[in-house]
């Protein structure tokens, strides 16, 4: 399939079937700002909770946080964000569009008219606020760009509040807010999006390239743990002119998305750099003292970050497949991992006027319901139902047919394979549960 139609297909999916619509769609949209629909929200919610259980709850070194969205501006400052943030932006004197030249292939004239650009002038990439009665006597504040730096001030309460030793690690989901300058990509890059992130605090003699390695290492097993597959990945170690100058190793973890590899998610070794400016500008003690060593030091720091809009999307790219089935006609089907499937199972009755199949597909519907995510469908013939809930990825489809009242079994139908079985009701949620796993 060609790479741009793709795209336009993954857009369209999302639109028609309530994973992603447009923000602010009634007023005539706001750019790069997209609502999760009904079945974008709980894709979403699979990776996020995937990700918690993999990198938080499954390790004895990780603790998670949530932190909040606005802090006091002056983590900003000390973090070098209010002064750092920010990128170089020119714009179009004819066409009025804005680029970031430093992306362009020529900074010369504009891509999209051949236009001059205007001089280029710095760009902050903080959202501001204002607390406070009003703007004038309001204190300024920011909507934070990234998940970290929460975590970098509560560091000391959660060495204080629990039993952990460094090594240990702090994880935390949240929304991020970026003014970007170039958009675009559908949920690759938005002006509010959602971060993965982990600040894992070493001794400052640690072998950090071995602990990094190991991360880079356990960050894979993510990738295969929610259905990415490792071909599709490429590490761009970046260089040393390009990483953050307190950046001692950055890695892009690049995928490959419909449009070119693409950065999905990244690790960087940040050293000390963000505790020792919380130090020196807070005041505060922030060392770490090691009772076994009798040693103080500032830790430092592994930093493995993740997208979860970028994630979902590259899900969206991979999983897509259309597929032409044996009467000839063309199926559309998202072959997501079914732990990641907004919908594990639907449940049909064969008609949907017949009282005696409804009353016993609605039983075996509220049973499943309870342990795995179901959708009830009861509208058209059972082909059109398998079709639409191939589109949206449900792994199995059930049917309840005249036979189950007779039987006591059921028709259960593989997205995949499209092959279907009978199955005992009364073995129907075990069988189910072990194939979604
Ligand atoms: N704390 C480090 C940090 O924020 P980053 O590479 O700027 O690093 C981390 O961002 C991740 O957040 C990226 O790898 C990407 O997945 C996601 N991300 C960054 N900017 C984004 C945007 N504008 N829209 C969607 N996702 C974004």
């Amino acid at each position: 399939m060609p790479k741009d139609n793709l795209m336009e297909k993954i857009v369209s999916l999302c639109k028609r079937r309530g994973f992603v619509y447009p923000g602010s769609e009634i007023y005539g949209g706001l750019a790069s700002t997209y609502d999760y629909g009904p079945l974008g929200a709980e894709l979403k919610k699979n990776i996020k909770d995937a990700w918690w259980q993999y990198f938080i709850r499954q390790r004895d070194d990780m603790v998670g946080l949530d932190g909040g969205i606005i802090l006091n501006p002056k983590i900003w400052e000390a973090s070098g964000h209010v002064k750092n943030f920010k990128d170089p932006l020119v714009e179009c004197k004819k066409c009025h569009q804005r680029f970031r030249p430093d992306k362009l292939p020529d900074a010369i004239k504009c891509p999209e008219c051949g236009g001059a650009f205007t001089e280029q002038k710095m760009f902050s990439g903080l959202f501001k606020t204002t607390i406070g009665a009003t703007e004038k006597e309001g204190l300024t504040a920011y909507l934070r760009p990234e998940t970290a730096q929460a975590i970098f001030a509560d560091y000391k309460n959660v060495l204080d509040s629990t039993n952990k030793k460094i090594p240990f690690g702090i994880g935390q989901i949240g929304k991020a807010f970026r003014n970007e300058i170039t958009t675009g990509n559908f949920i690759f890059r938005t002006i509010e999006f959602e971060q993965m992130e982990i600040e894992y605090f070493i001794a400052p003699d640690a072998d950090w390239n071995k602990i990094f390695e190991e991360w880079l290492k356990y960050i894979y097993g993510f990738a295969d743990l929610i259905g990415l597959p490792v071909d599709n990945f490429s590490n761009h170690e970046i260089p040393e002119a390009d990483r953050a100058f307190y950046s001692k190793r950055t890695i892009d973890i690049e995928y490959k998305f419909p449009w070119a590899l693409d950065e999905l998610w990244a690790i960087a070794y940040r050293t000390d750099y963000d505790l020792s400016a919380h130090q020196q500008a807070s005041g505060q003690d922030l060392t770490y003292f090691n009772e076994a060593t009798k040693q103080r030091f500032i830790p430092h720091v592994i930093e493995p970050t993740f997208g979860v809009d970028r994630t979902m999307l590259a899900l969206l790219a991979t999983a897509y497949a259309e597929e032409k089935t044996d009467n000839g006609e063309t199926r559309i089907v998202l072959k997501l991992k079914p732990s990641m499937a907004p919908f594990k199972v639907a449940v049909f009755p064969l008609l949907a006027n017949k009282e005696n199949l409804i009353a016993r597909a609605r039983k075996i519907y509220n049973d499943l319901k309870s342990d795995l995510n179901c959708v009830w469908d009861d509208r058209g013939n059972i082909g059109k139902r398998y079709r639409a809930q191939d589109e949206i990825g449900t792994p199995f489809c059930v049917t309840i047919d005249f036979d189950s009242l007779e039987n006591n079994d059921v028709t259960v139908r593989n997205r995949d394979s499209m092959k279907q079985e009978r199955i005992k009701i009364e073995e129907l949620k075990k069988y189910l549960t072990e194939k979604i796993k």
